[in-house]
């Protein structure tokens, strides 16, 4: 098992530092070269390019960005973009194609209201929320993946917090029913008794019983996704704050703890546990950023002492990490992310080896809690 280093939080800080004015220089030159632009997945270090999305969803990471650089300046310029960029998004909050709506909305609309309190933000959010619902099969009691009707991603733990969030402005009780029982369904399904996930599970439509588990960019179906595994690990402790269930805290925990089993000493996965030595077993440095983020929160959760103590450790290893040159772009001429290293679709060959929009803007909000900028 790969336990945390012992990092000093005082040594550690001034590279946070520099990592943060690192993105920010980043992204103003991404706003610079490429305005109204949301990107994806770098090829070759560049984010515009005719690649193919697989699935529109990123848009909140490129304006949440903007957002955690406007809270750390304070810079009228940067509440000026991020406000613009979250506005560009605003009508995705009656998508209906994607799972992606807490990803969109959470990160852009949510520090906008908190800023500024105008309720008709918070009626975009709500109005998000709602509309994630209505992915909802009522037979197999699960919010359906993009892909089909039959389909359940564990990714979507990341976006149901956004149905909570609206169930508890509204008060409306179906709201939080849906989400409580997406949240049951994905434990009973996808999570594994040894904490770790599937990425996909399958339903009969016609009984809603479950079938099978599956997998779109893990290995194989029973094989460990890592990003998959990290998107569970902080879905289940944000859905924790909403619910105090603590079912919810338990399989974060659990999700934790597998997660930091079978990681390396740095504390950076492959894309899958599960892929052999050999060249395609490639680091994901996004699904390090986002267990870094996500044991962050998880630390502050808990009320285990020892795990609280690892959690944290474990996040600021991971940081210490990514702040390295290896996967750090800041030495890397013409590299146009932030860090380098992250893996969108290893099968579709998209963004293998590349910066990915997810991967920046959780190892930017993992720094910022770090510098004690959020909780
Ligand atoms: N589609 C979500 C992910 O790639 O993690």
């Amino acid at each position: 098992m790969a336990e945390p280093r012992a990092i000093d939080p005082a040594a550690l800080r001034p590279r946070l530092e520099r990592a943060f004015d690192f993105a920010a220089r980043q992204v103003r030159a991404m706003i610079e070269r490429t305005p109204d632009y949301f990107p994806i997945y770098t090829v070759g270090g560049r984010w515009q390019h005719g690649g193919p999305l697989w699935t529109d969803w990123c848009g909140g990471f490129h304006a949440g960005m903007m957002w955690l650089i406007a809270e750390r300046t304070g810079e009228p310029w940067w509440y000026e973009q991020a406000e613009h960029y979250s506005k560009l998004l605003e009508h995705r909050q009656h998508d209906r194609d994607v799972h992606d709506l807490g990803f969109i909305f959470l990160n852009t609309y949510l520090p906008w209201y908190r800023r500024t309190g105008d309720v008709r933000l918070n009626e975009v959010l709500i109005t998000a929320g709602r509309t994630l619902t209505l992915r909802f099969n009522p037979k197999g009691r699960y919010l359906r993946s993009f892909v089909a009707p039959e389909s359940l991603f564990i990714d979507i733990m990341m976006n149901v917090p956004l149905i909570f969030y609206a169930a508890r402005e509204t008060g409306d009780a179906n709201l939080r029913a849906i989400a409580d029982a997406h949240c049951r369904t994905t434990e009973r399904t996808l999570v594994r008794p040894n904490g770790g996930t599937a990425h996909e599970g399958i339903f009969d439509l016609e009984t809603g019983s479950f079938l099978r588990q599956s997998t779109h960019q893990g290995l194989r179906a029973d094989s460990d996704w890592t990003r998959g595994l990290a998107w569970s690990l902080y879905g289940f402790g944000t859905v924790f704050t909403y619910t105090s269930n603590p079912a919810d805290l338990a399989v974060a925990e659990r999700n934790a703890d597998h997660f930091l089993a079978r990681c390396p000493e740095s504390l950076v996965p492959p894309w899958d546990f599960d892929v052999p030595e050999g060249p395609d077993r490639i680091d994901d440095s996004s699904a390090a950023a986002i267990a870094a983020s996500g044991l962050w929160n998880v630390s502050g959760l808990t009320s285990d002492p020892l795990r609280r103590e690892r959690y944290r450790s474990a996040a600021l290893t991971i940081l210490d990490s990514l702040c390295s040159e290896h996967y750090l772009a800041d030495q890397t001429p013409g590299w146009e992310g932030v860090l380098k290293h992250g893996v969108y679709h290893f099968h579709k060959n998209l963004g293998v080896d590349e910066s990915v929009m997810w991967g920046e803007f959780f190892f930017l909000e993992a720094v910022a809690k770090a510098l004690g900028m959020r909780a």
